[in-house]
């Protein structure tokens, strides 16, 4: 790399937030044009030309004069002008040279088609390691390797090799996977779906979801951003970049493979509670997108939030014309956590007056297998200003009688009548309903064969836009200030131990710096210490064996609980000895752990599990020893959770929530208190990231205040 001229890092064009180079470039190349019909060099040329492109192409072949009418050139080296942007479609084997070629030229960005990079094993991922060393050295942006290019329906520029050149529009599409891009273009021009841009992310060595998702969150012409991810290698950032573009516009993401963090071993409960996909799940959720589940709930999701508004609540009116799928959509519908809207009385005498006598009148409402299109169009003009009534669904089948394309048209007309509520629509059958849905799809009526899809996408438009209205009202989150150097203290007698795991009166006192209110414990050695322990606690106290080795203490007769006197102590710490050496022989005893016995309150578990992808995961739910029989657990990420409403909402998710409101006449529990415990839970994780694990289980709650009673910790 002989006039290397400055050293960019990865990432630091992600502050620049710029991909101008990439997608609109004044001028490109394209290192490996062929005349030759049928090769990857030929079809990007013609994309490039055919898309409209209005810059100036440099095709770059060692042996052609001229490629696809233009003038072709023996390198980069040897273009006139200045080139943007190269797209370089030669073997693997040549592609470093290329690279270095357009560094030299001063080329600002790489499109690398070429596979043969770290998909391929060692000897790719060496390759692909010098080929962003010398993007980064010329101070090059990188998409690819091994990609299908990008298209950009705004500049316009189609820099791939991809059959179809989509329709304008405003969805930004990116995909790890090309094949998905490929199939997904040719989709889109049935569906009548229309892209700013898409994009193949390819190998993602450089350049990856990250920026391009940052790009279409400020880029005027998107509206919509899609995603199909399989890793995402840096989770926080992910994070940060794409809840930032939730806030301004739906980010949609099937992500498919799951978590590492079901592969680390799990030594705490809430490990276990976590699962595998858990992470993405809470993450996702936590910072806005929306998640699709397959790929048909991600064309269906995109295809919705391109053509639809959003709507105002969660009440869902549907409007059939046979009863069968009318009963299927309702109860889908509650499923989903929608509502049957209730007509506002009006709506009902309006449609008791107009209506046959046998027509379902509530909703759903039924217009009866032999309605004209009048009827049709009376009733869906009805509930659209019903003011209860969020959003319309519209179900069809197909009778002697059904008129589907002027059905098709009545709804347009009440759509464009009342264009702020959302509809949707699901004909259900075949040919007989085929025009209509052309329609519906040329007007930018969502319309899907069954009930089920289209209600999924009201969901997502809905849960995006309680999301957006919780963004914009986002509280000021509550400090915590803790007291760091004891906690540090305390680590550094573990290390210094060899060991990993805290015993329990480490962890108090670590609990304890953080304002997390643990029983107090006393570590004792002999019976004599234990009795002075219990004398300095209070009675009465319970005993536990101290041992970083022993998990489960109750089963090898390691706990006495109720300890009421001197006498008692002095017996129960001889007990406890004995029967631990019988089990165990060979582990090792720190020694007796004396701690005031707690009056019983409601168990609750407050835990953390670490996310190789996202960091800490804080854990809260019913806790005792069933916590892993009934799951009762709500996750959410550590980072960020200050927010008083933002933790009662992860509460409300728990049917422990219901026990601390005051279950069959019991006094409520002191939820406040609940609330400052996994704040300040949150803020211990992250302030160290050693802490490997946490379970505080139980956590016992009173009416005033709380007190957690098992602390395990373990670092790293
Ligand atoms: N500079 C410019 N052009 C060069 C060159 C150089 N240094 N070296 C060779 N060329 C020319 C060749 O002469 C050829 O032109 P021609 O057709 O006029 O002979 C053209 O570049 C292409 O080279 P060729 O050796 O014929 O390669 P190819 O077209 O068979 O394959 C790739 C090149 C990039 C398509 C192939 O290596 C590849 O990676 N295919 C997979 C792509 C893929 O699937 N990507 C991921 C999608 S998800």
């Amino acid at each position: 790399m002989k006039g290397c001229r400055f050293f960019r890092q990865k990432g630091v064009h992600d502050r620049m937030g710029e991909l101008t180079g990439l997608f609109r470039p004044g001028s490109l190349a394209v290192i490996g044009a062929s005349r030759a019909r049928g090769k990857i060099g030929n079809a990007i040329m013609r994309n490039i030309i055919e898309s409209g492109y209005q810059g100036k192409i440099y095709p770059i072949n060692p042996k052609e004069k001229e490629i696809e009418g233009l003038t072709s050139y023996p390198s980069i080296g040897a273009v006139p002008g200045d080139v943007d942007m190269a797209v370089i479609s030669v073997p693997a084997s040549k592609v470093l040279v290329a690279a270095g070629e357009c560094g030299e030229k001063g080329v600002k960005a790489l499109t690398v088609i070429t596979a043969g990079f770290k998909e391929t094993g060692k000897e790719g991922l060496d390759l692909e390691k010098k080929l962003l060393k010398t993007c980064h050295c010329y101070g090059m942006q990188m998409l690819g390797p091994n990609c299908v290019g990008l298209l950009d329906t705004h500049t316009p520029i189609n820099a791939s090799f991809a059959a179809t050149f989509p329709i304008k529009g405003d969805i930004a599409f990116l995909s790890q996977s090309g094949a998905i891009l490929l199939a997904i273009l040719d989709w889109s021009s049935a569906a009548g779906l229309g892209f700013s841009k898409v994009v193949s992310l390819g190998n993602k060595a450089d350049l990856s979801e990250i920026d391009f998702i940052q790009d279409a969150a400020n880029d005027p012409y998107t509206r919509v951003i899609l995603c199909y991810i399989e890793d995402i290698v840096d989770g926080a950032r992910f994070l940060e970049v794409a809840g930032q573009a939730a806030r301004k516009k739906p980010v949609i993401v099937l992500k498919s493979g799951v978590s590492q963090a079901g592969a680390q071993a799990a030594s705490s409960h809430t490990g276990a509670l976590a699962g595998s996909d858990l992470a993405y799940t809470t993450a996702f959720a936590q910072c806005g997108i929306i998640r699709a589940r397959s790929m048909t709930e991600l064309f269906d999701l995109a295809m919705a939030f391109s053509k639809s508004v959003i709507p105002a609540g969660n009440r869902v009116a549907i409007v059939t014309n046979s009863g069968g799928p009318g009963i299927i959509a309702t109860d889908n519908v509650e499923q989903k956590g929608l509502a049957m809207a209730r007509f506002d009385k009006k709506t009902i005498e309006d449609m008791r007056a107009n209506l046959p006598q046998e027509a379902g009148i509530y909703n759903p409402v039924d217009v009866l297998g032999d309605a004209g299109v009048e009827r049709f169009e009376f009733a869906l003009e009805k509930v659209m200003i019903d003011p209860n009534v969020d959003s319309v669904l519209f179900l069809l089948c197909p009778t002697a009688v059904t008129r589907p394309v002027e059905i098709s048209q009545a709804l347009i007309r009440v759509r464009d009548a009342h264009p702020d509520k959302p509809v949707f629509a699901a004909y259900t059958g075949g040919k007989c309903l085929a025009e209509g849905v052309e329609i519906l799809s040329s007007a930018g009526i969502p319309c899907f064969t069954f009930p089920e899809p289209a209600i999924e996408c009201i969901r997502g438009l809905y849960n995006y836009s309680l999301y957006r209205r919780g963004a914009e009202t986002a509280e000021n989150g509550v400090s915590v200030k803790p007291d760091k150097k004891t906690v540090k203290a305390v680590f550094y007698d573990v290390i210094k131990d060899r060991r990993l795991t805290l015993m329990g009166s480490e962890a108090a006192e670590v609990a304890s710096a953080y304002g997390i209110p643990a029983a107090p414990v006393i570590l004792t050695t002999n019976p004599e210490e234990a009795v002075a322990a219990a004398g300095e606690l209070g009675y009465p106290v319970v005993l536990k064996v101290a041992s970083p080795k022993i998990m489960h203490k109750t089963d090898v007769g390691g706990v006495k609980i109720g300890i009421q006197t001197p006498e008692e102590v002095r017996l129960a710490f001889i007990e406890i000895m004995e029967s631990v050496h019988r089990y165990l022989p060979k582990v090792i005893i720190y020694g007796i752990e004396v701690q005031k016995m707690m009056p019983k309150g409601t168990e609750l578990i407050v835990g953390m599990t670490r996310d190789v992808q996202f960091g800490p995961l804080i854990a809260f739910g019913l806790g005792g020893i069933y916590v892993n029989l009934f799951k009762d657990v709500a996750f959410r990420l550590a980072d960020g959770l200050t927010g008083t409403r933002q933790i009662e909402e992860m509460l409300t998710e728990t049917k422990a929530y219901t026990l601390l409101r005051g279950y069959r006449g019991e006094s409520p529990r002191d939820i406040a208190a609940v609330v400052d415990v996994i704040r300040r839970t949150a803020r211990l994780v992250t302030d160290f990231p050693e802490i490997n694990e946490i379970d505080i289980n139980p956590l016992f709650a009173y009416e005033k205040g709380l007190s957690a009673l098992d602390i395990k910790i373990t670092i790293s």
